[in-house]
Formats: structure tokens, C-alpha cells, sequence
């Protein structure tokens, strides 16, 4: 496995190779979640290229950016268990050599929802990275975790709307025992503030099981919120809501999202899962 800082190393590298080019994009702190993205990439691609690097663009100002945790050594460890052969790992200063970029990636009207509505500029801050990060690479195939489901939503719909050669892939969360969805940001968290933390997947599950049920979407919502406040009740919930797969506002039938994000102390935790409303149609077992 190689390690690179600077865009001129990685041109080089990427110049030199030959077959499938997957990458897995990350700002470090490596965790068994990761370890699944890297898992899925390394299955589909001859060449498998990771980056980290903690990107100052999508941290708002009083956000975690100073104290957000770097394990640049643990993290090379997981890439070479991985077999990941070309790890980038630049500075702020080599990937914004000019300083913060004046040209942004605009998410859209999606952008400023759910995550952008309580982060204002945090999308325009990861697609200006992963565009950046895309054109540095250039892979064929961008493996995404469905933990961040708006980022990995917003990442499909830039690579369609602005026509980018690249195949992004979604890869579904891993979770501890008790359901609490792996997170860099976990490590924040006190004994008792884990134990309130595993109310968002709790949630979760409660709406998915109400939905198998036949409840409709706002049965689903109620069972959702009762599980919620029963769990984690000092937790301060931002959101939980139903959306479509396209995060389009709430199905009556079919295939659905449920999302929530919530604070535990001073950590902002998100988490989501697929369910599927009843349409009549008898539901799969
Ligand atoms: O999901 C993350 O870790 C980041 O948002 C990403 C995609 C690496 C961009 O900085």
C-alpha cells in the first residue's frame, strides 16, 4: 500500500495503473463501518484507492472541525488489513491551495433539507469535496455508506445531473448489538450518553416494525416518536421523518425512508432505515 499527501503523487500513481478503479472517500477515524465500505470495494475493483482528509468546507463554525478526531496511523493500519492499495491523505493547504474555493457545488433544494436545514452549507461543502476528490482520482466506481443517506442520495443525483463518469454505490450501516449505527462522531460520547444514543435506531426500528404491521405513514411516525422518547428521553430530537427512497416527502405506499437525527449532549447523531408502507399488496415476509 502506498501513501500519498500532494495531487502531484496521486497523479502519478493514478496514471500508472491499469483495471477497475474504486474509491472510498472518508475524513479518517476509521471504524468497522468503513472497514464494510472497503470490504465492498475492494470485491469490484482491481485498484482501490482511499481518502482522508477532514474537509474544513462542511463544518459550520461552531461545529466539531478542531476537535473532530485524526488517527492518521490507526487509520493506515485499517486501509493495509483492507488491502487498499493507494491511500491520499493531503492537507487543507494542498486541496484548497487558493484558500476556500469561491466556485461551489449548489446541492439544491435538497441540499438545504433535513441535514442542510439544521448545517446551512454543509452539502455545498461535501460535493465541492467529492467533485474535487472525484476529478483527482477519477475512479470508475464511489462507495458511499447509507449512514449519511442524504449525502449518498445527493452524491447519485450530482453524478446524473452533472453527467461525472463514475458508478457511486451505496453500502448499508453497520451496527453495534444494541442498534446504534457506527459513527465517527460515537467516540464523543460518555457511558450514559451511548446508552441514550441507541434511542435513534430504536426509533428507527419501532416505525419499521409498525409499518410491516400495515400502519400508515403517520402510524409509523407515532410509533417512531413513542420509541424515541421512551429510550432517549434527554436527547434533543432534530427530525424524524418519512420520506420516499428519494428523501421526495412522505409516501403513502410502497418503499420508504425513515430518518432521524437527534443531539445527545453536545453530539449530533443521524441514522436512518428503508421501510415499506403497505400497498395492498401483500408485504414480503
Ligand atoms: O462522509 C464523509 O466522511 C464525508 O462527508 C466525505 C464524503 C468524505 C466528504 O468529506
Amino acid at each position: 500500500m502506498r501513501t500519498v499527501h500532494t495531487r502531484a503523487e496521486l497523479t502519478a500513481a493514478r496514471d500508472s495503473r491499469t483495471g477497475t478503479v474504486a474509491v472510498v472517500m472518508t475524513m479518517g477515524a476509521l471504524h468497522e463501518g468503513h472497514a464494510a465500505l472497503l470490504r465492498a470495494a475492494r470485491e469490484r475493483a482491481d485498484q482501490l484507492v482511499v481518502t482522508i482528509f477532514v474537509n474544513p468546507l462542511q463544518f459550520g463554525p461552531n461545529e466539531d472541525f478542531d476537535r473532530y478526531p485524526r488517527t492518521l496511523d490507526a487509520d493506515l493500519e485499517v486501509c493495509r488489513a483492507a488491502g487498499v492499495d493507494l491511500v491520499f491523505a493531503p492537507s487543507a493547504a494542498e486541496m484548497y491551495p487558493a484558500g476556500q474555493p469561491m466556485v461551489r457545488v449548489d446541492p439544491g433544494r435538497l441540499g438545504a433539507d433535513l441535514e442542510g436545514g439544521s448545517r446551512p452549507g454543509f452539502f455545498h461543502g461535501v460535493l465541492t469535496v467529492v467533485l474535487k476528490l472525484l476529478n483527482l482520482v477519477r475512479p470508475d466506481l464511489a462507495f458511499f455508506g447509507e449512514k449519511d443517506y442524504q449525502q449518498l442520495t445527493l452524491v447519485r443525483r450530482m453524478a446524473r445531473d452533472l453527467d461525472l463518469p463514475v458508478e457511486v454505490v451505496g453500502v448499508p450501516t453497520v451496527r453495534e448489538p444494541d442498534g446504534l449505527a457506527l459513527s465517527s462522531r460515537n467516540r464523543y460520547l460518555s457511558e450514559a450518553e451511548r446508552r441514550t444514543a441507541s434511542g435513534l435506531s430504536a426509533a428507527l426500528l419501532a416505525g419499521v416494525a409498525a409499518a410491516e404491521r400495515g400502519d400508515d405513514g403517520s402510524g409509523v411516525l407515532a410509533a417512531a416518536h413513542r420509541a424515541f422518547a421512551a429510550t432517549a428521553p434527554d436527547a434533543r430530537l432534530d427530525y424524524l421523518v418519512l420520506t420516499d427512497p428519494d428523501l421526495e416527502p412522505g409516501p403513502t405506499s410502497g418503499p420508504g425512508r425513515l430518518l432521524v437525527a437527534a443531539w445527545v449532549g453536545r453530539t449530533r447523531l443521524i441514522d436512518n432505515m428503508p421501510i415499506r408502507l403497505a400497498d395492498g399488496e401483500p408485504l414480503a415476509p
